[in-house]
């Protein structure tokens, strides 16, 4: 039996902080409410004309290399992210033309949060089908420039930030070789996808953007707050536990978790709920804030790093987000 196995990772962000006291300048907001509500001290917001795919280039080359894989012998790209470039085509397409290879398949991923979880749970089945060998899986965002920097959209844009990460997966016949993804997890609830969205433009309004719908600020993003937090708490738990017990595991189990970085009273909450200590939790939003897509490739490269994923692990990606979306990913480390 054909697995997929994580050969490299790597990851990118902005060099500009932006502090929690940088966003009080612009906004009524202060350090201490958002390191309260959110756990965030900090994220990366880009400088000028910088896309996903700009900042993705970087972590891809990190995790091409470290995989030793040049990215010719690619045989797709998928891109998961709800801030892409232009309109079309694709991140993945850009970023192909970035790395400059040519004839290399490409696929953007939209499931915004979970989008991740979604790409690695894709990249997987053209691996074990034995179609492809070799993917690279990226999630990157740039929220930075579409976000309401006025005390109108202070709920929303404190949680934001822009970076990038990646992973490339190959094809494993040994499944003891171990970053080996064993099973994954996908849901999604269209009916709510309305407490968590951007409106304009859109394709489904004609004129696609009004002088009007700038003023409402209809293009910037608009969040149910509550309502996505007490969302969040049930579908991690309950995703995590769903691909465990697939698997015949239980949440005792888990050698060290991933939960996209939303909010760090979400993931207290799940780690909780789950009876797993803060040791087996990974969490780094303090720094990053939520880069919806990107922020499990950023949590799992720099965990990885710090010597927080041991061999023979068992480690979880789940992720919940605006669709509205969940899932999560089984990896034998
Ligand atoms: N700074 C200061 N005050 C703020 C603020 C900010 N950045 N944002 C909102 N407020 C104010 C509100 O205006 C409100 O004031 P009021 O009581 O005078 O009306 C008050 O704080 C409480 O707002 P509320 O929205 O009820 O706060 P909350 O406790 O729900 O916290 C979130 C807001 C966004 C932190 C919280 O709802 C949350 O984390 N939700 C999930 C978000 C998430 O994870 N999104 C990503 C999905 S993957």
């Amino acid at each position: 039996m054909r697995h997929s196995r994580i050969a490299g990772l790597g990851f990118h962000v902005p060099d500009r902080i932006v502090t929690n006291d940088d966003l009080s300048r612009w906004m009524e907001t202060s350090d201490e409410w958002i390191r309260k509500r959110t756990g965030i001290e900090e994220r990366r917001w880009v400088e000028g004309d910088v896309g996903p795919a700009e900042l993705a280039e970087p972590a891809a080359r990190k995790a091409l290399a470290e995989a030793g894989i040049d990215a010719a012998q690619l045989d797709l790209i998928i891109f998961a992210t709800l801030s892409p470039d232009i309109n079309f085509p694709g991140s993945s397409c850009l970023l192909q033309a970035r790395l400059g290879v040519p004839g290399v398949a490409t696929l953007d991923i939209r499931n915004q949060c979970t989008g991740f979880v979604y790409a690695l749970a894709v990249a997987d089945q053209f691996i074990r089908t034995g179609m492809m060998q070799r993917i690279l899986v990226v999630g990157g965002e740039v929220h930075s420039s579409g976000l309401d920097i006025s005390t109108r959209g202070r709920d929303v844009t404190v949680i934001f930030g822009d970076g990038a990460g990646a992973a490339v997966l190959t094809a494993a016949e040994d499944k003891d070789q171990g970053r080996v993804l064993l099973d994954h997890k996908l849901h999604a609830d269209g009916s709510q996808h309305d407490i968590l969205m951007v409106k304009a433009p859109a394709s489904g309004l004609n004129p696609r953007l009004t002088q009007e719908m700038l003023q409402n600020g209809d293009h910037y993003p608009h969040m149910v707050g509550q309502a996505v937090f007490k969302q969040a708490v049930v579908r991690f738990p309950e995703v995590i536990t769903e691909v465990l017990a697939a698997n015949g595991y239980t949440p005792a189990d888990i050698g060290l978790l991933i939960p996209h970085q939303a909010n760090l009273r979400i993931s207290e909450m799940v780690a909780r709920l789950l009876h797993l200590d803060p040791d087996r939790v990974y969490n780094n939003i303090q720094r990053y804030g939520n880069t919806t897509a990107a922020s499990i490739p950023i949590a799992l490269t720099e965990a990885v790093a710090e010597g927080r994923a041991k061999p023979g692990d068992l480690v979880v990606l789940a992720a919940f987000g605006a669709g509205l979306t969940w899932g999560a990913n089984l990896i034998r480390w």
